[in-house]
């Protein structure tokens, strides 16, 4: 099936594009100020007001009755109670600070508590990555699958900041990275480039649009034990099915090592 779109994702597109447009432009800045004694902090809130702005007319237009859920903004409601929009204007905020280019902008659709769409943008390298319910992702027309791997050996895992800190111990037999923009770990595992993503702790902007991204590529998402909230509950477990239940085995202990670590090492 081609990469048929519905009125809605296509104006999910156009925000996400336009923003992106916006931070390019912005991002292009950040060098420059990285030498100033002030830095880019204050640069860069601005930018990633100016990309919230920017989505949030965009779609309003649009959809004047929808409500949102807004990382700065937080929550706005619509006169349609059964729309709401769920927005990450900046993903990889970090990353852009300093000038690594490696961050997106997300936009979900929530309907009646369920996420329906989901479009993450890659402006550096110009990647869309986009899924509605039902009808598979895809990244400029391209179907995407998550990974075959049903053993982490030889594979890669992407993994969150507050987690594991000591990447070479851990148990896992395979690559480890820990890219800092949680929308594009999960677009890279529906995409197959990683075999699997965890983090606990992410908001909802952070997942929303990137989990209904791996489901329709034929993965699992879930919260970290494996709970379904995977929107509201408690960071984040995506990979192929047969890893996903391999990994929500063995990450309590994973986990429970790492803390205990941690305590130890402070
Ligand atoms: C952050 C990124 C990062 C994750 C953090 C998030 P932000 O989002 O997704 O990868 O580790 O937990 O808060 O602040 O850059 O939008
Ligand atoms: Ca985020
Ligand atoms: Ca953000």
């Amino acid at each position: 099936m081609a990469s048929g779109r519905s009125a809605y994702l296509n104006v999910m597109v156009d925000a996400a594009e336009k923003a992106g447009r916006s931070l390019i432009r912005d991002f292009g800045e950040v060098e420059n100020l990285q030498i100033s004694k002030k830095g880019p902090g204050d640069f860069v809130s601005k930018a990633d007001l100016k990309s919230e702005k920017i989505i949030r007319e965009t779609l309003e237009k649009a959809r004047p009755a929808y409500g949102f859920l807004l990382e700065e903004g937080g929550e706005i409601k619509g006169s349609d109670a059964q729309y709401r929009w769920i927005i990450d204007p900046l993903d990889g905020t970090t990353n852009f600070l300093h000038g690594i280019p490696h961050w997106s902008v997300s936009i979900a659709l929530e309907k009646d508590g369920e996420i329906v769409a989901g479009v993450i943008h890659d402006p550096v390298r110009d990647e869309l990555f986009h899924a509605e319910k039902g009808t598979g992702a895809f990244s400029r027309g391209k179907r995407l699958r998550v990974a075959g791997r049903t053993s982490l050996v030889d594979g890669l895992v992407a993994v969150g900041d507050k987690h594991f800190r000591d990447g070479a111990n851990l148990p896992l037999g395979c690559g480890v990275r820990r890219m800092s923009s949680a929308c594009l770990d999960l677009c890279y595992v529906a995409a197959g480039r990683f075999d699997a993503y965890w983090e606990e702790g992410l908001k909802p902007w952070d997942k929303a649009a990137g989990a209904l991204i791996v489901k329709e590529a034929g993965g699992y998402a879930s919260e970290m034990d494996g709970g379904k909230n995977f929107v509201y509950g408690r960071g984040i477990l995506a990979a192929n099915p047969a890893l996903h239940a391999d990994l929500l085995q063995k990450l309590p202990q994973w986990c429970a090592q790492d803390s205990a670590k941690a305590k130890t090492a402070t």
